[in-house]
């Protein structure tokens, strides 16, 4: 039989992690030709060389290298520049991960020359339509032929939306593969010497942060206000918090370095102090996180994460794409409420948090059922 040809594409931070173990599986398949299309819409390499590294990806068969630009400028030149090697490659599938700009590029361009077009992580909703993502999400389902969904109210969406119950395959999580995968070989890996030293250092309980979204980090505002809540956390507890580069730039734009100490390999013990940090490698933040009292985060992938690890979780946002995680898992959805935000981390740094369990299905064997899935739909 002649071999299928699917290229998989990703673009940004969090799709890395979601394809390493599909591309696995699908390395493995002899129904299926795989190409990696990495779109290079983030390019630094702690925003994506480091993780293609240390996810164990291989090198990607095409990178389009976009860059960063305004989402019209993005979402065009990933189209102008996918259009270009699916016409030259000719694939028969597309596979599209998450709710980025690179989704939604890829997957018109793929419809758009016929090719059946596959969503992992399809039919999630925040129901808040100001989120680009939301708008990613909402496109990219309403075009695509196969979808694979993470929990069983993406399923529910989809299905009210019209999607047919045949197209949609709930396999689970497959950022969880990724995660379990990681964490089996962490011991192994490499973790730098900074963030090893800086973990010995910590006498015991603290908490990560991450934030990245335009609605916590654009506004000046609503910005001060996360950062002067957890700064007041941070006098008590030291805050671990790996910044994304468009945070960094605001913080610096809007005056706001006073709220941050920068966190250096020398030194004592750190019992308090809101570090700031460059973004980390997988491993690295991985490293850091697995053993946080808490993690406050505006990030989907993270609220995933946590959960899988019953990590209590802070969500800084008004919704959730991924109700999952609170109504079974470990997070909360603090919005921008500073008193909540205070009260609720101090709950969960004095070990008072909510009964919490695991997913169904987030077991580490959903890339392997996508592709039993995909098999299945070309005749094996
Ligand atoms: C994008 C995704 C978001 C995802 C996030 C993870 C969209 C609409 N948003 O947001 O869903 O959660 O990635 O990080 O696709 N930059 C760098 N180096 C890089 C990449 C970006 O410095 O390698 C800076 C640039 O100033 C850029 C800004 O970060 O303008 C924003 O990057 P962009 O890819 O547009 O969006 P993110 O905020 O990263």
């Amino acid at each position: 039989m002649k071999k299928k040809k699917i290229f998989v594409v990703a673009g940004a931070r969090p799709n890395f992690m979601k394809i390493a173990p599909i591309v696995r599986a699908l390395d493995a398949s002899r129904a299926f030709e795989t190409s990696i299309v990495h779109t290079g819409q983030h390019y630094d390499h702690n925003m994506s060389g480091s993780f293609f590294a240390e996810l164990g990806i291989r090198r990607p068969d095409y990178n389009l290298e976009v860059g960063s630009g305004s989402h019209a400028f993005q979402t065009a030149a990933v189209m102008m520049k996918f259009e270009e090697i699916c016409l030259k490659g000719q694939p028969d599938y597309v596979m599209v991960v998450g709710d980025v700009n690179s989704t939604i590029a890829a997957g018109l361009v793929a419809k758009k020359l016929s090719a059946t077009l596959i969503h992992v992580e399809a039919g999630l909703r925040s129901g808040d339509r100001l989120m680009p993502e939301e708008i990613n999400r909402l496109a990219t389902d309403a075009i695509t032929d196969i979808f694979f969904t993470t929990e069983k109210g993406a399923t529910g969406n989809l299905v009210s939306a019209g999607c047919s119950p045949g197209q949609v395959h709930f396999v689970g999580n497959v950022m969880i593969d990724n995660l379990f995968y990681q964490l089996g070989r962490l011991e192994e890996a490499a973790v730098s010497d900074e963030v090893a030293a800086l973990k010995e250092r910590l006498c015991g309980r603290y908490i990560c942060l991450t934030m990245h979204r335009p609605s916590n980090v654009d506004n000046p505002e609503v910005l001060e206000t996360i950062l002067a809540s957890v700064g007041e956390l941070a006098r008590e507890v030291p805050v671990l918090f790996p910044c994304h580069p468009r945070t960094r730039k605001n913080i610096t734009r809007f005056g706001l370095d006073g709220y941050l100490s920068e966190a250096g390999i020398n030194g004592g013990a750190v019992e308090q102090g809101f570090l700031c940090m460059p973004p980390l490698g997988y491993n690295d933040f991985l490293y850091l996180w697995k053993d946080a009292a808490l993690v406050i985060t505006d990030s989907g992938g993270l609220q995933e994460e946590t959960t899988a690890l019953e990590i209590p979780c802070l969500t800084i946002r008004e919704n959730t794409e991924r109700p999952v995680t609170v109504e079974v898992g470990s997070n909360l959805i603090v919005g921008s409420d500073s008193d909540r935000l205070k009260a609720e981390s101090r709950k969960a740094l004095s070990g008072r948090w909510k009964p919490c369990a695991v997913p169904e299905l987030w077991d580490g064997r959903s890339g392997e059922r996508i592709k039993m899935v995909l098999e299945g739909s070309c005749g094996i």
